[in-house]
């Protein structure tokens, strides 16, 4: 298995790989809903504010997981949350999510991020060091509709502590349904 944050001139495939896996695990629509939304996020993200992981094996892409940066209006530190993630139908359970997901986190601890915080099951993202926040310590952009689902992790030595002011999201995310 290859891992890589370079997704330029790939878009299509990726898109793809999200669409078909989403098709499969919750039917068409929301597989083109998750198609869209990464379609806007891989083409209407400024470059900094996007990192895009993908597992390859024999040229073909396998997995992905997008991240995506939160602003803070009163706080400065360096803040990404995580969504989607799909690992290709035929290949899940083999362990191959928790690993890519790992690797991100490598990279971008190594990039100099501070929090990654995510918005799913947490009995999963527990397994790579997720934990439940309330939205007064880590605020989100709109009202969450599943506030049991929201989960942060610091990145660095430090403890994570109340990221102050409103949060801010990519373009892509700036739709209270994705919330
Ligand atoms: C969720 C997903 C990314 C996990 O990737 P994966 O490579 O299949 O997972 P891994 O092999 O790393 O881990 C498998 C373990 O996680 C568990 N797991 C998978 N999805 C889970 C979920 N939603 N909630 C709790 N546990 C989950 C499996 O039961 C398995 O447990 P086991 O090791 O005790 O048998 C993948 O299954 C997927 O793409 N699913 C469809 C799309 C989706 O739901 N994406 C996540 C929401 S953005």
């Amino acid at each position: 298995m290859e891992w890589s944050n370079a997704f330029k001139g790939r878009e299509q495939p990726i898109i793809d790989l999200f669409a078909a896996t989403f098709t499969d695990s919750e039917g068409a629509e929301e597989g083109a809903v998750v198609g869209d939304l990464v379609r806007h996020q891989l083409t209407g993200t400024p470059a900094p504010d996007l990192d895009v992981f993908v597992a390859e094996e024999e040229g073909a892409i396998v997995a992905g997981a997008v991240f995506s940066r939160l602003t803070y209006d009163r706080d400065d530190r360096s803040v990404f949350v995580l969504g989607p993630v799909a690992v290709v139908t035929a290949r899940q359970g083999e362990g191959i999510g928790q690993q890519l997901l790992q690797h991100a986190l490598d990279t971008l601890r190594r990039k100099g991020v501070d929090v990654v915080v995510t918005y799913g099951a947490p009995a999963y993202y527990s397994r790579v060091g997720f934990k439940p926040v309330t939205e007064s310590l880590i605020p989100a952009p709109y009202r969450l509709q599943h506030p049991e689902g929201w989960l942060a992790q610091s990145l660095t030595e430090a403890e994570l502590t109340p990221l102050m002011g409103k949060a801010r999201c990519v373009e892509a995310f700036n739709n209270p349904v994705f919330w």
